[in-house]
């Protein structure tokens, strides 16, 4: 199997506009060639074709419901293809709402072929809202609860199951910013959340130790990527950057160990806006770090 490219580009789950011009600045930025030169076969599927941004306002706390969930049904058919064609899936967004149709997909495949699911969620933010607690009804901050089973009826149970995930199915790291009712969710879910302070105080060597000491043979491991998951002082291509995020290194040494597991199956690369960077910086670096999870090292010995 090759390594499938594909491009969703919509920022129909955000409130800033310019993260549907991600896919194209990821290209920009080499992807393609620095998959190559790890040794990949690579096929750029390019873009899917949903519906424009309507750019109206939330209903019933929600915004671009039916927007919203057209992109993740083009999502989840692109991904459910390449799995069954034996590809790995790299979808590169667009906003992080995308999140439901690619990790549905992956789930349906992982149960069919008996493989167990782990999710890593690299975000400052959780994204475990829901209609009733969100404070702005955009959907990229609610796709971690619709995969628990706990969103909008029609972003739920396309997995095959009401929860596509359980909650000791995925981790998170480097959050920084959840929002007041989110963080009652999250204790009451009961998720495993490497907050910024956790990495301050144990550093990402025993972090990552942590969060993946269950993964074996027959796991699949996703790697959900939001690029404001960085500082914004290095990745200012975003719409929600918060400070104080994970430095370059410590960031390298995430992707350096989750590479280490061979276990990697698949990847969203999520939330770069290239209307807000700087000379394309933040999906230049988000392809260094793809560089690093497809298995460039640092270590000299
Ligand atoms: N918690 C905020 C919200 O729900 C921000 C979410 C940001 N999500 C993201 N994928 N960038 O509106
Ligand atoms: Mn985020
Ligand atoms: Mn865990
Ligand atoms: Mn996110």
């Amino acid at each position: 199997g090759s390594i499938a490219l594909i491009g969703a580009p919509t920022d129909v789950g955000a409130s800033v506009r310019g993260a549907s011009m991600g896919p194209d600045a990821l290209r920009v930025a080499g992807v393609v060639e620095v998959l190559r030169s790890r040794g990949y076969g690579v096929t750029d599927r390019g873009n899917l074709a949903g519906p424009p941004n309507p750019g109206q306002t939330a209903h019933n706390g929600l915004r671009h419901l039916p927007e919203v969930v057209a992109w993740n049904r083009l999502v989840y058919d692109a991904v459910d293809e390449a799995l069954g064609r034996g590809d790995l899936p790299l979808l590169m967004g667009g906003d992080h709402c995308l999140a439901i149709g690619s990790i549905s997909a992956i789930a349906w495949h992982c149960r069919r072929q008996g493989r167990e699911l782990r999710v890593i969620w690299l975000d400052a933010h959780t994204d475990v809202n829901t209609e009733t607690i969100s404070p702005s009804g955009n959907l990229h901050g609610m796709p971690v609860a619709c995969l628990l089973g706990h969103g909008p009826a029609p972003l739920v149970g396309w997995s095959g199951e009401r929860a596509a995930l359980g909650a000791g199915d995925i981790d998170f790291i480097g959050i920084r910013s959840v929002d007041a009712e989110e963080k009652q969710a999250i204790h009451t879910l009961g998720l495993q959340v490497f907050d910024m302070r956790h990495i301050d105080e144990h550093g990402m060597r025993n972090t990552m130790s942590e969060a993946l000491h269950d993964v074996h043979e027959n796991t699949h491991l996703h790697v959900s990527f939001d690029l404001d998951c960085l500082d914004p002082a290095d990745a200012p291509g975003v719409g929600t950057g918060v400070r104080g995020g994970p430095t370059y290194r410590e960031m390298q040494l995430c992707m350096e160990m989750i590479a280490d597991t061979g276990r990697l199956g698949s990847l969203d690369v999520m939330e770069i806006n290239p209307a807000l960077d700087v000379r394309n910086r933040t999906a230049e670096l988000a392809v260094e770090f793809i560089h690093s999870l497809f298995g460039a090292s640092t270590l000299v010995r």
